[in-house]
């Protein structure tokens, strides 16, 4: 079904008003992502004309939210219950025979940084860097579908190297490579939003099929054909495959890259990836996402699932933010509807359990807008006293992504009760309003105004 993957997501980003093509001619070192950049990854940009090459690049694809909403078909207020649906009732792919992905294929002597323009992000960067391929792999004993976006370091000719920081897949590699046995896998460029939402679910919680949960979130059957030298299924539609092994025994050096927090991430020996096919689509498009954090919404509207799931238990939660400004991940506010007096508290213990990157949350009332910062700080000043709403747990597990964590080993986690007390108590914190404010139509004032 050509309404599958990127060409029709494209074509509906078009529709939409949101697509910048860019005609002049970018150099994929350093150009290309300053370009991206400039409108910090939320505008999605087809690149057409890229300097030495004949393949197109699109990039900013699926950094803003409200995007997203509109290429998933939900908004804010269900998109929690939507991918909750999704992750509880995943539905069947479907295979097919052949699909525009086997327009070519390429089975000798292959040449990556020839084929296609990898650009080089950033200054320190050790190479140029894959950044959006979502890896497939199949798990060794289920044989469900497991994806997920992990860069990728060019090496050279057909070597790459991983950088994966997940506990389940990096253990599936390990034991293979103690029986000296290669892990199959496939990189897809060129995919869509449900296919990046799928590959989002952190396989440790969930442990399902992410090809079956991309066809419940899509609607209907993600369509799929059989590799040509591994045994996994690719998306038919997609626009560029790359198949092959990682290698038992095998690791190289890895990094500097300017991360997603904006440091550079030290240099460290990983796993290498061999290909051994490049299958892609006639005038194929590269993918590319500056590697920062606007990018990474997507991971962090499935941490939102998990952040709410884990507020349900204990309070009557309105609504999450996992933040921006934290990397999609470390930083978190939650509105809630206190009912009892411990809820704030309550709410912290649940949000800085719900996952392990996570190391600040603010707890506020259902009159604060969490996704208004000058909201949240407002709270914080009038409603929080330090010495009664401040939790902190030192030591705790924490992300490497995050430099202090980093320098330390551990973390130290952080929450803040910005809720106002119940009762009589309560009455103080009444916010002051102008009845008919909201509905104040300025140029019946001033028509000139813009
Ligand atoms: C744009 C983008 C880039 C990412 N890059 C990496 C990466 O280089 N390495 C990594 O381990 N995870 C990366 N992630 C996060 C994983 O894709 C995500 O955590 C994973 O799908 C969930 O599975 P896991 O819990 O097994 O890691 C990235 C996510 C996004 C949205």
């Amino acid at each position: 079904m050509e309404r599958q993957m990127l060409r029709y997501t494209l074509e509906e980003m078009d529709r939409m008003g949101e697509l910048l093509l860019c005609e002049r001619e970018v150099n994929p070192e350093y150009e290309l992502g300053a370009v991206l950049k400039y409108f910090r990854n939320k505008r999605p940009i087809l690149f057409n004309r890229v300097k030495e090459s004949q393949v197109r690049v699109a990039g900013g694809l699926y950094g803003d939210r409200e995007t997203l909403y509109r290429l998933l078909h939900m908004n804010h207020e269900n998109r929690l219950f939507k991918f909750m649906e999704a992750i509880a009732n995943p539905k069947p792919y479907r295979v097919i025979a052949n699909g525009p992905i086997k327009e070519n294929i390429i089975r000798r002597n292959i040449d990556l940084p020839k084929i296609f323009p990898v650009p080089k992000f950033q200054e320190k960067d050790s190479s140029n860097f894959i950044t959006a391929g979502i890896l497939v792999v199949k798990d060794p004993e289920t044989g469900k579908y497991f994806t997920s976006v992990r860069r990728f370091q060019v090496n050279g000719r057909n070597e790459l190297s991983a950088l994966i920081a997940s506990p389940k897949l990096t253990n599936d590699f390990l034991e293979l490579e103690a029986m000296k046995k290669p892990l199959d896998i496939a990189i897809i460029l060129g995919y869509d939003a449900p296919f990046l939402m799928a590959s989002q679910i952190s396989s440790a919680t969930y442990g399902v099929d992410k090809y079956e949960v991309d066809s419940a979130l899509r609607g209907e059957p993600l369509e799929l054909v059989p590799c040509e030298s591994v045994d996994l299924l690719v998306p038919a539609y997609s626009e560029i495959v790359l198949e092959g092994r990682m290698i038992p025994d095998k690791r190289r050096l890895e990094g500097p890259f300017g991360e997603l927090m904006g440091y550079y991430g030290a240099q460290a020996p990983h796993p290498v990836i061999e290909i051994d096919t490049v299958m892609y689509r006639n005038n194929p498009i590269f993918q590319a996402a500056f590697p920062c954090r606007e990018e990474h919404i997507s991971n962090g509207l499935i941490r939102e699932v998990e952040l709410y799931s884990y507020l349900r238990n204990q309070v009557d939660v309105l609504d999450v933010n996992v933040t921006e400004g934290g990397g999609y991940r470390f930083n978190a506010f939650a509105s809630i509807n206190k009912q009892r007096a411990g809820d704030g508290k309550s709410a912290i213990i649940a949000a800085l359990g719900s996952n392990k990157d996570l190391k600040q949350a603010v707890i506020v009332d259902g009159d604060v807008d969490i996704f208004d910062l000058q909201d949240i700080e407002w709270a914080i000043t009038t409603r929080a006293q330090a010495s009664q709403d401040l939790v902190i747990i030192p030591g705790a597990l924490g992300s490497s992504l995050e430099p202090s964590h980093d320098l330390k080993g551990v973390t130290d986690k952080v929450g803040i009760d910005a809720t106002k007390p119940l009762g009589e108590r309560g009455i103080k914190f009444e916010r002051a309003i102008i009845p008919g404010f909201e509905n104040i139509d300025i140029n019946r004032y001033f028509p000139n105004i813009k």
